[in-house]
C-alpha cells in the first residue's frame, strides 16, 4: 500500500512535526573541544588556516576553557606546540610542560570540565614524525611506544581525565596502560585513536600544532584511507590492549567505518572532525558559498547519525551557542 495512503511529508509539515519524529541530535554531552597551548603568557595567536581557533598560552588556555564551559562544552583536549624539539620528544616529559601545566590550570579554573590529552611525539619532535627515527628514516615502534607511555603518565600524573595516543604505533595502549597501573594511576582511562588515517584533512591542525613532518609522510603509520576491515583489526587490537574508549578519525569522509565499529564493539566511540573538515566549511561559508552554521550542525549530525557517541569538533561552542538562540 503506497500513495496516496502513505505521505512521509505529513510528519514534515512543520517544525514540531520534525522535532518530534528526528531520530538523531547532536548535545552538549557529545561534543569535545581541542585546545592549542603554547609557551607565553597572554598568548592568543590565530590559526590562519583555521578561522576562530588560535593557540592559546597556559593562562588563556584556562580562560578560554571556562568561556566553553559557560557555553555547554564538558570535555576539552589538549595539544601542545612546545618551543623546544629535539629526536627525544624531552618536551613531552617535562612535569612542568606545557600539557601539564594547562591541565592543572584548567582543573583549577573549572573542575568539572574533562581534559583529556593527545599523546603523541610529533609536536616536540626535530623530525615531526609521531614516533623515533632511526638512522634511515624509518619509525622505531617498540622505543616510541616506551616514550609514548612516558608521555601520558606525565599528563595523568597532572590530573588528566583521560590519555588520547594518536600516533598509531602498534602496542602502545598495552605500554601505556603498563604504566600508569604500575604508578598507580589504574584509574586513568584511555582514548585510542584506533582507526586514524593518514589524510590529507590534517593540514590546517599542522599549523595550529606545529607538527609538519620534516621529511616523508606518515603512511608508514597511520592507515590507507582505502581500508575499512583493517580499521575493525586496528580496533579490536586496542580493545585488547585495553583501550577504553576508540576513535575514527578523520570523521566525515569515514562515515562508513564509524558505522561499522559501532556495530563490532560495545565501548563508546569517538569520531574526530578534523581540521581540515572545519576550515573546508569555514572558507567556503567566508566567501558566501555555503552557510556555515547549517553545513556545520549537518555534518556534526551525520556523524552522530552514522553512530558517533563522542565528536570532538572545532564547532563545538558555536554549535551549543547556535543551537540556543
Ligand atoms: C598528531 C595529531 C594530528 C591530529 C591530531 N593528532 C595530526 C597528524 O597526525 O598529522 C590531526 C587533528 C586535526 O587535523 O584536526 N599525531
Amino acid at each position: 500500500m503506497g500513495f496516496p495512503t502513505q505521505r512521509p511529508r505529513r510528519l514534515r509539515q512543520s517544525e514540531t512535526w520534525r522535532r518530534l519524529t528526528r531520530e538523531t541530535r547532536v548535545t552538549c554531552d557529545d561534543l569535545v573541544y581541542p585546545l592549542f597551548i603554547v609557551p607565553g603568557v597572554r598568548v592568543r595567536h590565530p590559526v590562519e588556516s583555521m578561522p576562530g581557533v588560535a593557540q592559546l598560552s597556559v593562562d588563556e588556555a584556562a580562560v578560554e576553557a571556562k568561556r566553553v564551559l559557560a557555553a555547554g562544552v564538558s570535555a576539552v583536549i589538549l595539544f601542545s606546540a612546545p618551543d623546544h624539539k629535539d629526536p627525544q620528544a624531552s618536551a613531552f616529559l617535562d612535569p612542568n610542560g606545557l600539557v601539564p601545566l594547562a591541565v592543572r590550570a584548567i582543573k583549577a579554573a573549572c573542575p568539572e570540565m574533562l581534559v583529556w590529552t593527545d599523546v603523541c611525539l610529533c609536536s616536540a619532535t626535530d623530525h615531526g614524525h609521531c614516533g623515533h627515527v632511526l638512522a634511515d628514516g624509518t619509525i622505531d615502534n617498540d622505543s616510541s611506544i616506551e616514550t609514548l607511555a612516558k608521555v601520558a603518565l606525565n599528563h595523568a600524573r597532572a590530573g588528566a581525565d583521560a590519555v588520547a595516543p594518536s600516533d598509531m604505533m602498534d602496542g602502545r595502549v598495552a605500554a601505556i596502560r603498563r604504566l600508569l597501573d604500575a604508578h598507580g594511576r589504574a584509574n586513568t582511562p584511555i582514548v585510542s585513536y584506533a582507526a586514524k588515517y593518514a589524510s590529507s584533512f590534517y593540514g590546517p591542525f599542522r599549523e595550529a600544532a606545529d607538527s609538519a613532518p620534516a621529511f616523508g609522510d606518515r603512511r608508514s603509520y597511520q592507515m590507507d584511507p582505502a581500508n575499512a576491515r583493517e580499521a575493525l583489526r586496528e580496533v579490536e587490537l586496542d580493545l585488547e590492549e585495553g583501550a577504553d574508549l576508540v576513535m575514527v578519525k578523520p570523521a566525515g569522509p569515514y562515515l562508513d567505518v564509524i558505522r561499522r565499529v559501532r556495530e563490532q564493539v560495545s565501548v563508546p566511540v569517538v569520531a574526530y572532525q578534523v581540521s581540515g573538515e572545519f576550515s573546508l566549511i569555514k572558507a567556503a561559508s567566508q566567501r558566501g558559498w555555503i552557510d556555515e552554521r547549517a553545513a556545520a550542525l549537518e555534518t556534526l549530525t551525520a556523524i552522530k547519525r552514522a553512530g558517533a557517541d563522542l565528536i570532538i569538533s572545532y564547532f563545538a561552542p558555536d554549535v551549543l551557542r547556535w543551537q540556543r538562540s
